[in-house]
């Protein structure tokens, strides 16, 4: 399990009560100070939005992937001159690449990125209807009134901004980055790398894009007070040393992100979250690598839907690519080159769909298996849906499927629309991490 900061305890104490029973909720709150009255309606409000984020056909949303891929794959434009390094017109090799890469106008259009997340995050539009913030100073020294130019400036605004930058630059973070929501990060055409500080934290925020930034070497901050919106500054208890902290929000896209050695997980997302796509990523360098749902007691999980898409999981890795707990997750057409003990695994009875996925087993005998079942014998875990579907297996690795309810509705869709093997993983995930995008040529 995750390190479970205070935080985390007093809100599960706030939601599970409000959830279960609202006469509870002040008596239940009230013992905890650091929660105030902001964060409360904070809480309360971002339920709402996850709850209606949440697809009650989820089998719809994977479908509609697997529509996706097989257009771009099977297109007439898909020949090997448009692949050809630098000469092609385009080099996008999967479908939300495809929306954007190929246009050499980007920097001029960079909004049309809004247009093409896929998954269940596709609803997130980010700063699409406000205007662009240019971040032109890379320090972060004040954290209660962050000085205009700064990244924590921006992210703190009200409304929706789009946020990009003069110039390539190193960011490091004081203490976490506690963003708003309708905000776009979008580092096209600038090298930005969040280094060797405190990470991002979408804490109860709705519709946020991060776009093409590198995040590493990221540890705990002390806490203290932070400002995490205009009109609010609050006291926080010390940050665990995520990457990418994504708590009770809803609508988020995580995109060509590079990310490795963080002290606690990667990338993060709990208590609620929901309609989340993580896409075109390149992980290194990292133990435990994501982790959606922190607590085999918190039910209010079971809203989690959540796409991994066309990610590089590298070398380095050693677990969680990710581990779940009570939610939905679509695992598709990721590259797995590397791990140590596992790949996917969970517990609290999630739902995995692993479908057109490569997974290379490392060399050690003991660790071929992909999957990893917690807290559970296996009279427990036969009835939890984990099902492998186009998955290339190599070096002995296996996936120990369960279920039963694969060939029942509402999964029998799934075999409609068919994902593209493994086979064609390499392809489509072979620009993950980062992009070096040029104004006026295609990305
Ligand atoms: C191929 O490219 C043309 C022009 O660039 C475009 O109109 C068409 O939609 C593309 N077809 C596919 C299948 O992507
Ligand atoms: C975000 O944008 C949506 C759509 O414009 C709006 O309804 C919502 O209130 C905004 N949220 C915040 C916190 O500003
Ligand atoms: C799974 O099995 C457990 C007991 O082993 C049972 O309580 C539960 O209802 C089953 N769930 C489904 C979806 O069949």
């Amino acid at each position: 399990m995750a390190k479970v900061n205070k935080n985390i305890v007093l809100l599960r104490v706030l939601l599970v009560s409000f959830v279960v029973i609202i006469p509870t909720l002040h008596a239940a709150v009230d013992n905890f100070v650091p929660l105030d009255g902001y964060w409360k309606q904070r809480a309360v409000e971002a339920r709402k939005a996850s709850l209606e984020a949440y697809d009650p056909h989820p089998e719809e949303i994977t479908s509609d992937l697997n529509f996706h891929v097989n257009k771009v794959l099977t297109g007439s434009n898909n020949t090997r001159r448009n692949l050809k390094k630098n000469t092609g017109p385009c080099r996008a090799t999967n479908p939300i690449d495809r929306c954007w890469r190929c246009d050499p106008n980007w920097a001029k259009n960079r909004k049309k990125l809004a247009d093409c997340v896929l998954g269940f995050g596709r609803n997130t539009v980010g700063g699409k209807y406000g205007p662009y913030y240019v971040v032109t100073d890379s320090s972060d020294d004040d954290l209660v009134n962050p000085k205009p130019g700064t990244l924590r400036y921006a992210v703190t605004q009200d409304g929706p901004l789009w946020i990009i930058f003069e110039r390539s630059m190193i960011i490091r973070l004081h203490e976490e980055l506690i963003m708003t929501s309708n905000k776009t990060i979008d580092a096209r055409g600038a090298n930005v790398r969040i280094v060797y500080g405190a990470g991002i934290t979408l804490q109860f925020v709705q519709n946020v894009i991060i776009h093409n930034i590198h995040i590493h070497n990221i540890y705990a901050g002390s806490g203290g007070l932070i400002r995490d919106a205009m009109n609010h500054v609050g006291i926080r208890t010390p940050s665990d040393g995520d990457g990418i902290s994504i708590f009770g929000s809803s609508n988020i896209w995580i995109d060509h992100v590079s990310m490795s050695q963080c002290q606690d997980g990667l990338i993060d997302a709990i208590m609620g979250s929901t309609a989340i796509t993580i896409s075109n990523c390149h992980f290194t360098n990292h133990n435990e690598v994501m982790l959606f749902g922190a607590s085999d007691s918190f039910s209010g999980d079971e809203i989690m839907q959540i796409t991994v898409a066309f990610n590089h999981f590298g070398r380095g890795l050693v677990q969680r690519m990710p581990r779940c707990r009570w939610g939905f997750v679509h695992v598709i057409n990721n590259d797995y080159t590397h791990w140590l003990m596992y790949a996917i695994g969970g517990s609290s009875h999630p739902t995995i769909i692993s479908q057109g996925n490569r997974f290379i087993a490392p060399p050690n005998l003991a660790a071929k298996e992909v999957t990893k079942r917690d807290y559970a014998s296996e009279s427990e875990w036969s009835n939890w849906t984990w099902r492998s579907d186009g998955d290339l297996m190599m070096n002995g690795a296996f996936f120990v499927q369960s279920g039963t309810e694969f060939d029942k509705k509402p999964f029998s869709r799934l075999d409609v629309i068919k994902s593209r093997p493994g086979t064609y993983v390499k392809r489509l995930t072979r620009f993950s991490g980062t992009l070096s995008c040029k104004p006026g040529l295609p990305c």
